[in-house]
């Protein structure tokens, strides 16, 4: 039963109803306005051919573009604090669009990605396109090796069906993950948030290794 799946045990947790309904519904329609209101506006947003992990273009939306997905991010720092039992830093924000059909190749991420949430932010048609977690650990020594795969081969995995405002925190450098099914949604919308170790090897990834703004000052 994955609902008992532990972050340091397992390498990831699965997080029923991190945010309500409908803050999480409310997020979701602030980033659609953001993007606009039609299809061509929406098009801007488009990935580029060819991206290895993801077969089918998507929306992409990094925290540039839209940084009130950094708010979350900086405010779910204590959040991931308690289920990582670690002292944080973020590191970055991304969301992501879907169209139906699409898959995301098996893969482990980069080292921003030390302690990763990926969160359900709708389904057009509300049905549940599985997160898929591999149960092994990767070793230190293949860490750096992106290669990327259309399945888990014969490493076990686990299946893990999110609705929206549902959340995985995940050790993501260290375990493979991926959606290996078709998206059978006409589309679907995630929010992937990082955060590193604020002690530990990855600590230079703090913040996407953007430089902070100055610090605040306020005229009367
Ligand atoms: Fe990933």
């Amino acid at each position: 039963m994955i609902k008992d799946r532990r972050y340091h045990e397992n390498g990831y947790e699965f997080i029923e109803e991190l945010l309500p309904p409908e803050v999480i519904s409310s997020f979701l329609s602030i980033m659609q306005i953001n993007m606009g209101a039609d299809r061509a506006s929406q098009r801007r947003f488009l990935s580029e051919p060819g991206i290895a992990l993801l077969p089918t273009q998507s929306y992409e939306l990094p925290s540039a573009y839209f940084p009130f997905s950094l708010g979350l991010l900086w405010g779910l720092t204590a959040r991931m604090e308690v289920v990582t039992k670690t002292k944080l830093l973020p590191s970055y924000a991304h969301g992501r669009i879907y169209p139906k059909g699409a898959t995301c190749v098996v893969h482990n991420d980069r080292a921003a990605n030390e302690h990763s949430l990926n969160l359900t932010l709708g389904f057009s048609d509300n049905t549940i396109w599985d997160f898929c977690v591999g149960q092994e650990r990767i070793a230190e020594n293949y860490l750096d090796n992106k290669d990327a795969y259309q399945d888990f081969g014969e490493r076990p995995f686990d299946r893990i069906q999110m609705n929206a405002g549902d959340a995985v925190a995940y050790q993501g450098q260290h375990y493979y993950h991926g959606r290996i099914d078709p998206n059978p949604n006409a589309w679907s919308a995630h929010l992937f948030l990082g955060w590193v170790d604020r002690d530990g090897p990855q600590k230079d990834h703090a913040f996407d290794k953007f430089e902070l703004p100055p610090p605040a000052k306020f005229f009367f």
